[in-house]
């Protein structure tokens, strides 16, 4: 079998970073004797701008369409920061156009080793272990809005936005959530997160959550709980929400970035956004990146954490070409390497993690680690 990878790279430090996961990619596949990976870069962003005036150019959507996965770096930048059309709207089309309606983002130490880097205690930090799975194409973001009119004498001046979620909507994203905790050996737990005691689309999706969980996963642990009091949970005993978060558009979009403060730098973290179901049979497209943008202040110094991307590289292998044992063995390197000490006594970490070392000594490392395995 021969997967067909788009890489993006995008703006700013997202061609650095990509390059590093190219190179794992590439290894992957030339130590694997069941699949090839065929890579092919196309323009995004503000790249995608200049090449071909749009952020979205459409070889590159029509490659996104066709491909098996998408691997994308960052988009945007102070060039293209006050023109008409920006590159983050690249995004938000392609997201779009292939229906990727669940965001997935893991929170955990790739090494252990960084504990002291978190901004919670070690003690507290420590252990902690899940993935946030948040809808992404429903809820407030997309429903009937109304901008407040406060310009015209005597308007009231009232705005409202509209949350709105359906049975189906609540289903799909279920399953999927359901499908990534039975990927995990034991299944995860699920932990379900609503504000059922005030919203009515939260006591939708606490029912039906719980039901396609009864009535087609049954033995899949799943609990409830508030957003607001998993918020404090968060910080205070995160190892307590270890397992699959499952919940919707904003509370996912503040639960998640909640969450990735706790391993202690942006440059760590990786995340996909699915159509399908990844249920570790059937292909599922997705577009993986890291969490981080395009990180002007440090773009074209080489010195940009590629760990985040190269662990995206890593989910992409799992969920879109179901190659979990592929997918283990970049997560084991890169734990390696971190875990590991130049000769100074430092280690090797990139400067976002109080080290010295560049972008593509740090691929190279994580390279030489996977050769070995
Ligand atoms: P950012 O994530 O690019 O940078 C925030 C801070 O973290 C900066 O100090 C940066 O140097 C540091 N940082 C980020 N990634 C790092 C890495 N891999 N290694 C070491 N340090 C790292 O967020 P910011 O500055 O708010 O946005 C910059 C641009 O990126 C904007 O144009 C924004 O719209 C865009 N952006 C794009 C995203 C995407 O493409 N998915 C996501 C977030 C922002
Ligand atoms: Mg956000």
């Amino acid at each position: 079998t021969t997967y067909n990878v788009v890489l993006l790279p995008g703006d700013g430090i997202g061609p650095e970073v990509i390059s590093e996961a190219q190179k794992v990619l590439e290894l992957v596949s030339k130590k694997s004797a069941d699949f090839d990976i065929k890579l092919t870069p196309y323009h995004f962003g503000g790249a995608g701008i200049d090449a071909a005036g749009k952020p979205l150019p459409d070889d590159t959507l029509a490659a996104c369409k066709a491909a098996d996965a998408i691997l994308f770096g960052a988009v945007g930048g102070p060039k293209w920061g006050f023109g008409k059309v920006r590159p983050e709207q690249g995004l938000l089309s392609l997201r779009k156009e292939l229906d990727l309606y669940a965001n997935i983002r893991p929170a955990l130490f790739p090494s252990e080793s960084l504990l002291g880097h978190s901004p919670l205690k070690p003690e507290i930090a420590k252990g902690t272990e899940f993935i946030v799975v948040r809808e992404l194409v429903k809820g407030l973001y997309f429903g009937d809005r109304k901008e407040a009119d406060l310009d015209t004498p005597g308007s009231e001046g009232d705005a409202y936005d509209t949350m709105v979620y359906n049975k189906n909507d609540v289903q799909r994203i279920t399953r999927l959530a359901a499908h990534l905790a039975l990927q995990q050996n034991p299944p995860a737990k699920i932990h379900s997160i609503d504000k059922a005691n005030v919203l009515a689309t939260s006591r939708l999706w606490r029912r039906v959550v719980q039901e396609t969980i009864d009535t087609e996963f049954k033995g899949l642990e799943v609990d409830h709980s508030l957003v607001d009091s998993v918020a404090m949970t968060m910080v205070s005993n995160p190892r307590k929400l270890n397992g699959i978060i499952l919940t919707e558009n904003m509370f996912g979009d503040i639960l998640s970035d909640e969450s990735s403060v706790i391993p202690g730098s942006l440059g760590l973290l990786p995340s996909a956004s699915l159509s399908g179901v990844p249920d570790g049979k059937t292909r599922c497209n997705g577009l993986y990146e890291p969490i981080h943008g395009s990180a002007p202040d440090i773009a074209g110094q080489g010195i940009a954490n590629p760990v985040g991307t190269i662990l995206s590289a890593a989910m992409l292998l799992r969920y879109s070409l179901c190659q979990p044992k592929a997918a283990e063995a970049i997560e084991a390197a890169v734990r390696k390497v971190l875990d590991s000490q130049d000769v100074g006594g430092h280690g090797l970490r990139t400067a976002d993690l109080g080290g010295k070392v560049s972008t593509s000594e740090i691929g190279a490392k994580i390279v030489e680690e996977l050769e070995k395995l």
